[in-house]
């Protein structure tokens, strides 16, 4: 038999086969060592170890009994709509409606959507380097054309508005931020939104941030990029209840845009997503309606466990660290010890079976850093404190 040619992939298929240049090989690695039952520490990962809270639950479940299993709308149920459009208007001076909310499977999802109604291939979109990991595959799947800006360490991970306009050229169509940021937990200031949401007006150009980490800061508020900007008609605001909630499995996101932009959400969603499950929204609805008690419970958790961790990496010779402003995770200078942060990471899970994320999969300005996630309790992250600590005191 003449053995039969397949056709090929398609080029965005090839495109999004990104060579995710070995960043996960450690934790890929240490999550296999622990399978088979080692002891390893994995502080590696970005998901909340806290329990959805209960009545999120309960409020489910309760939905899903009374039949709350269909189809739902592509743009969202409108009690979710709504309960996201008071949650916008209660965190920013600008009244937030129904009409500019679209709600998706998770920020991903939302980022996608946006990003697809706004790019079209060869388009600019200024990014800032260190970047969470799963936008550089949204900007390939596009074809869209990065334009990176470099948040160093000396900027405290902060860029100025000038290393960002400086970066803008003729295709930009997009500037996308990320604050609170992941992995750094830096928070940009107010006047910095507020310049480049003025720059963006005046030059015709979207701006679109991802906030799903506002609702945990630590010494400083989040301000919202909706909050620092007096006009609103371009700008798309973008968050969720992954990580406020302990809720990354629920896969509830939304973005907030311009009505007209919306239209074309709506389209977008109804042809791929078309819409997502009811009882979930439900769920997601009350749980935006009921929150301050937990939220702020789970935020204060993160804060205990962000200054214990930074009291005993400051006890440890060679390390040093910007203490995070908001979110999950530390990012630890490792580069007077070792600057090949991989190299770093596999050396010490191999010695200390410990597990973390080299910053090199974040970008270049955190190369040379390690990611010191904080989602494990106290006593976990306590214990992989001592196996860094003993691992820098072997070298
Ligand atoms: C900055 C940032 N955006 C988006 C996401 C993904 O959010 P979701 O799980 O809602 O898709 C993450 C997850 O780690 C993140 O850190």
């Amino acid at each position: 038999m003449p053995q039969l040619k397949l056709p090929d992939f398609s080029q965005l298929a090839n495109r999004l086969n990104l060579d995710s240049d070995d960043a996960w090989a450690v934790h890929d690695e240490a999550v296999a060592l622990k399978r088979k039952g080692e002891d390893v520490i994995l502080l590696s990962i970005g998901d909340p170890d806290f329990r959805t809270p209960e009545p999120i639950v309960d409020n489910a479940i309760s939905h899903m009994r009374v039949g709350r299993t269909h189809y739902s709308p592509a743009l969202g149920e409108l009690n979710l709509r709504r309960a996201v459009a008071d949650y916008e208007s209660r965190v920013s001076p600008h009244r937030c409606t129904v009409e500019e909310v679209a709600i998706f499977p998770g920020v991903t999802a939302a980022i996608y959507a946006v990003m697809s109604c706004l790019l079209d291939p060869g388009d600019g979109v200024v990014m800032i380097d260190p970047m969470y990991v799963g936008y550089e595959p949204i900007m390939a799947a596009l074809n869209a054309k990065p334009q990176i800006v470099m948040a160093t360490p000396a900027k405290e991970f902060v860029p100025s508005i000038e290393d960002i306009t400086n970066k803008v050229d003729a295709t930009t169509k997009v500037i996308f931020l990320n604050t609170p940021a992941n992995p750094t937990g830096a928070i940009m200031p107010a006047s910095l939104l507020a310049s480049l949401a003025a720059f963006c007006q005046e030059r015709g150009i979207w701006l679109v941030c991802d906030e799903v980490y506002s609702m945990f800061t630590f010494d400083q508020p989040h301000i919202s990029l909706r909050t620092a900007a007096e006009k609103l008609d371009n700008l798309v605001v973008i968050d969720g209840l992954s990580k406020s909630h302990a809720m990354s499995g629920w896969r509830m996101g939304w973005a907030v845009s311009p009505p007209d932009l919306t239209k074309h959400l709506d389209h977008f969603s109804a042809m791929s997503i078309f819409g997502c499950p009811q009882f979930i929204q439900d769920a997601a609805a009350f749980a935006l309606n009921n929150d301050e008690y937990y939220v702020k419970e789970m935020c204060d958790r993160y804060q205990l466990r962000r200054d214990r961790v930074c009291e005993c990496l400051d006890q440890i010779p060679g390390l040093s660290y910007r203490k995070p402003q908001s979110g999950m995770f530390i990012m630890v200078d490792v580069s007077t010890i070792e600057n090949d942060d991989k190299l770093f990471a596999k050396n010490l899970l191999d010695a200390e079976k410990l597990s973390l994320l080299p910053g090199s999969a974040f970008g270049e300005a955190t190369r040379g850093h390690v990611r010191f996630s904080l989602v494990q309790p106290m006593n976990i992250l306590m214990a992989g404190c001592d196996r860094l600590s003993q691992f820098i005191a072997a070298r």
